[in-house]
């Protein structure tokens, strides 16, 4: 694996029908899970330019920072703390247009203003959450949700 992530232009839905294909091609015959992560990342912030994008793992009860792209963030949150913490208590992805208008949202970075959470559930149990934030107000909707939840898909956990 040595080639450059080919981005493309067009709308978001063309955007994701790009990528995962290639995301799957970085994750084929990878078994290490920080590996995966750590790419998957990446290949999300090269594309789509988002202020932070990363991963939280379940660990003890507790989510702690995993591998991310972007400002430095808090390295650990409750169930049923903040965005990331109530998608794990849910078992469902979450959307937020507007962070402030989010009660107990955790603010890591004060520019961040819209965020998606998708949980990464195996065998009914969350095992991390895939944590994507905007610098822009609503820049997250259903097509995000549709495509991201396939992305965590592709990740052997
Ligand atoms: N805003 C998140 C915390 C994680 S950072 O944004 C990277 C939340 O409310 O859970």
């Amino acid at each position: 694996m040595s080639e450059d992530l080919q981005l493309n232009n067009g709308t978001k839905k063309e955007q994701y029908e790009s990528l995962i294909p290639q995301i799957n091609g970085l994750l084929e015959g990878e078994p290490d899970l920080i590996a995966n992560l750590a790419n998957t990342a990446a290949a999300l912030k090269q594309q789509f330019g988002w202020l932070w994008v990363g991963f939280y793992l379940v660990k003890n009860e507790e989510l702690v920072l995993g591998p991310f792209q972007g400002p430095i963030a808090c390295t650990r949150i409750k169930k049923g703390r903040g965005v990331c913490g109530t998608s794990w208590e849910q078992a469902k992805t979450l959307i937020v247009p507007d962070v402030e208008k989010f009660p107990g949202h955790i603010a890591c970075s004060s520019l961040s203003k819209s965020e998606i959470v998708v949980p990464v559930i195996r065998n009914g149990e969350v095992l991390a959450v895939l944590d994507a934030d905007s610098e822009d107000i609503s820049q997250f909707d259903s097509t995000d949700q549709f495509y991201l939840e396939k992305v965590v898909e592709l990740i052997l956990f």
